[in-house]
């Protein structure tokens, strides 16, 4: 494994101009190698506008208090005039959903969808995750090397994600399908769609296979499901098929690309910070502030994009309408003037919850709790039945900047 912060001091980040700066390469999240960009950015430029990029001229913002005065500005930053991700969309193939809505509308839309998320139905499925995630777990291999991605975190979220839809069990890795579908870079060679186009007729098919389940649910008495809510709630009953398509993408990637990089992300930094590993297993009581810190160290969503709706000011720089704000949250999670030894991984912080992995303000993650107890779970039943579980080469990471991705994790649990 890494260092715990590789700080490779031959990286262009300490030789290039300021104004060469383009943050938005996913090639920098694919090798890993974004920390010395960020770190000098917070010190030397912490808003700053990069005129040309793959996705067009944008403003950079990385300090965690800047990034805040966007969040909580939502009249002023908003998410519908042009999206959440760096990339602009082409307005045909564009699927509108709630976290791409300013209010009125969002506010509604996710009134419809929070219930599943609810304390009480919280309650409600812990059994039955704690059951899977035993499950699971009780039938890893001892003493060989197998991809902790594949055999944990993709299993664990793809069954959550059958149980928020209510969908048919045996079919449930279709909707890990589409979640890749909706989040890949259609740039990268390995993505399982290629172009726009292509992305929407397979998110098309998706639309389709639920609608029959959708449709059925609206003549049903309304159940705590998600697609039986958006088939009651007075506001997402009726919705376009694009709107549809985009309301479900929405729910699909947040309720599992993001859980399942936090599973993997929390494994690889318990190895990096091994004297960590050992606080935890000598007091598993820890894992209530390991989960929160897993989630900022680990950031599964890089950034989120705001457009401006009218001529404005950020920390001294004048922003006309219309121009894109780039909130990286990579960044604000390791701001020194925010978070203390913010590059370590400490499981015992005092405010382990102080972190920008679920955003803030109107928009801030309505599954977070559900994520924390996902984790929660995960590390509970973990470490009662493994001493240690050895991360034993690189990890494979995802080509993107919006995912934190791990795509493969090889570990070995000793006999
Ligand atoms: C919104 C991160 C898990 C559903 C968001 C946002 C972030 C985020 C950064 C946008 C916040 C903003 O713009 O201020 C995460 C992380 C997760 C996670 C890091 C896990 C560790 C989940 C889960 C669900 C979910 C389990 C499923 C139920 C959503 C939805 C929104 C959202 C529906 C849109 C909220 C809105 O626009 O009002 N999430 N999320 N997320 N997340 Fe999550």
């Amino acid at each position: 494994m890494n260092a715990p912060v590789p700080i490779d001091t031959s990286s262009p980040a300490y030789s290039l101009p300021l104004d060469r700066y383009d943050v938005s390469d996913p090639a920098l999240y694919q090798n890993d190698t974004w920390y010395p960009y960020f770190k000098r950015l917070r010190r030397e430029a912490p808003i700053t506008y990069v005129p040309d990029s793959l996705y067009g001229p944008y403003w950079s913002v990385t300090k965690y208090k800047d990034i805040m005065h966007c969040e909580v500005h939502h009249e002023v930053f908003s998410n519908e005039i042009g999206g959440i991700t760096i990339e602009d969309f082409p307005l045909d193939l564009q699927r509108p959903s709630f976290i791409r809505m300013d209010p009125p509308k969002h506010d509604e839309q996710r009134k419809v969808a929070s219930p599943i998320v609810a304390p009480a139905n919280l309650a409600n499925m812990e059994p039955l995750i704690r059951e899977r995630t035993r499950l699971v777990l009780d039938a890893l291999p001892r003493n060989e090397t197998f991809d902790w991605v594949e055999h944990v975190s993709v299993k664990l979220t793809t069954m959550m994600l059958a149980t928020l839809f209510d969908y048919p069990f045996e079919e449930r890795t279709q909707l890990t399908y589409w979640s890749d579908v909706a989040i890949c870079n259609v740039r990268d060679p390995s993505s399982p769609v290629h172009s726009e186009q292509e992305r929407f007729e397979e998110l098309k098919k998706m639309a389709a296979a639920m609608s029959a389940l959708f449709n059925e649910r609206r003549n049903q008495p309304p159940k705590f499901d998600l697609l039986s809510m958006l088939a009651h709630g007075e506001s997402t009953r009726d919705m376009p098929l694009k709107e549809f398509m985009g309301n479900l993408s929405l729910l699909i990637v947040g309720g599992n690309d993001t859980t399942r990089n936090s599973m993997s992300g929390g494994l690889m930094a318990l190895n990096q910070f091994p004297d960590q590993y050992r606080k935890l297993m000598a007091n598993p009581k820890l894992i209530e502030s390991l989960v929160p810190e897993i989630i900022r160290y680990h950031t599964p969503v890089i950034h989120m994009r705001r457009t401006t709706s009218q001529d404005t000011e950020l920390g001294g720089h004048a922003i006309k309408a219309g121009d894109k704000v780039v909130m990286w949250y990579i960044s604000g999670n390791r701001d020194e003037d925010a978070i203390e030894n913010p590059n370590d991984f400490i499981i015992d912080r005092a405010r382990p919850r102080q972190h920008l992995s679920f955003g803030f303000g109107i928009h801030r993650c309505v599954g977070n709790r559900l994520a924390e107890l996902q984790l929660r779970i995960l590390w509970e039943e973990i470490l009662p039945r493994f001493p240690m579980i050895e991360v034993v080469g690189e990890p494979k990471r995802l080509y993107s900047n919006f995912i934190r991705g791990i795509r493969h994790l090889p570990v070995r649990i000793p006999g």
